[in-house]
């Protein structure tokens, strides 16, 4: 917080702006700027800070209506009191001067106690509005903090709730840490606005957290599910949504949503709603190709890894079928990122569920 009050004094002529000076600084936490040429007053406008002006109306060169009015189209002196010294008592004048900005009429010669009395009360004008606005700005940086506490905090749960729904599944934390990045990818690819797209890549690890519903002998099965096994597992979509839905806080919603709709297909034949074309949610449908992809990618019991080409080749042909085409577009043309998250975040001692 700023100490004591700044006043500018603006008149050529030089006894008048000593006495001034004077009579300002024997006000108490009051400093002072001088200056006996507006023209010096303009030139160094950026760097001057101050808290209230006094300016004679006489001057060479531009008179003090002239100088306020371009003083006031400079951002940090917009709302700063004018205070206006004048020998006359042309109302003309003043009402000009009111109308460029300036609060407070002096006339010459001073009187030095009126003087001093008035430019005290806007002094304490100003001290008061400045308080105002030193507290209205701690205010809003109390807000901001306490904004990005709250976030930082529901980022703090989904990633603790992905790690609590990785020991259940096999899934490495890779598996799930790549999805979110494919699916940033594609989202940025897309063209879909920044906050978006953070909030997807945040909320993308959840995708498979229903499966801690699922039982351990169908989830950790090694062979292939029988029917009922099967329809089961397909549970872990909906059993999602629902730990996740309905929260207050918007990325468990976007969860909730990626984990009811990632496996549902473009064309209808997916699970569990059977969902097609657009009224998959965006979300669903670019978690859809960045899980499958990587569950392409990488090694399974049942299946070695496909190279990039071999995956990318079964997204072409899955495009408009189980994959929404645009989607998949952006995904294919993102090729050198998709690599580079495929080997950065490679699984080392874990295999990939
Ligand atoms: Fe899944
Ligand atoms: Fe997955």
């Amino acid at each position: 917080m700023q100490n004591g009050l700044t006043i500018m004094i603006i008149d050529d002529n030089r006894t008048n702006l000593s006495l001034m000076d004077l009579l300002v600084r024997k006000i108490p936490n009051c400093s002072t700027l001088v200056f006996d040429n507006p023209r010096e007053v303009l030139d160094g406008v950026n760097d001057l800070k101050c808290d209230i002006v006094i300016v004679d109306y006489q001057m060479p060169e531009m008179n003090g209506i002239e100088l306020i009015q371009k003083l006031r189209l400079v951002p940090h002196f917009a709302d700063k009191p004018f205070v206006m010294i004048t020998v006359d008592h042309d109302s003309d004048i003043k009402f000009r001067a009111l109308e460029a900005g300036a609060v407070e009429f002096l006339h010459k010669p001073l009187e030095p106690v009126e003087f001093r009395a008035r430019i005290r009360n806007l002094a304490r004008l100003s001290e008061a509005q400045r308080k105002l606005s030193d507290h209205a700005q701690l205010l809003r940086a109390e807000v901001d903090n306490a904004t990005a506490e709250l976030r930082w905090r529901e980022e703090e749960i989904i990633m603790r709730l992905s790690r609590a729904a990785g020991y259940k599944d096999q899934q490495t934390a890779r598996h799930t840490e790549r999805v979110a990045r494919y699916c940033g990818i594609i989202a940025r690819r897309m063209g879909l606005a920044e906050e978006f797209c953070r909030n997807l890549q945040l909320a993308a690890p959840m995708h498979d957290i229903g499966k801690v519903g699922i039982r351990d002998e169908v989830l950790l099965k090694r062979g292939p599910l029988a029917e009922t096994e099967r329809l089961h597992m397909n549970d872990h979509c909906a059993i999602g949504a629902a730990i996740l839905a309905e929260s207050k806080c918007a990325l468990l919603r976007l969860a909730a949503e990626i984990a009811g709709s990632h496996h549902e297909r473009w064309n209808g034949t997916g699970y569990p709603l059977g969902l097609s074309g657009e009224s998959i949610p965006l979300p669903g449908r670019i978690a859809a190709i960045a899980d499958v992809f990587d569950a392409l990618t990488t090694e399974r019991p049942y299946k070695k890894a496909w190279s990039i080409g071999q995956a990318f080749d079964y997204l072409r042909e899955q495009a408009g079928q189980q994959f929404d085409p645009a989607c998949v577009s952006a995904f294919l043309r993102s090729r050198d990122e998709v690599a580079f998250v495929c080997s950065a975040l490679a699984d080392q001692d874990r295999q990939a569920a």
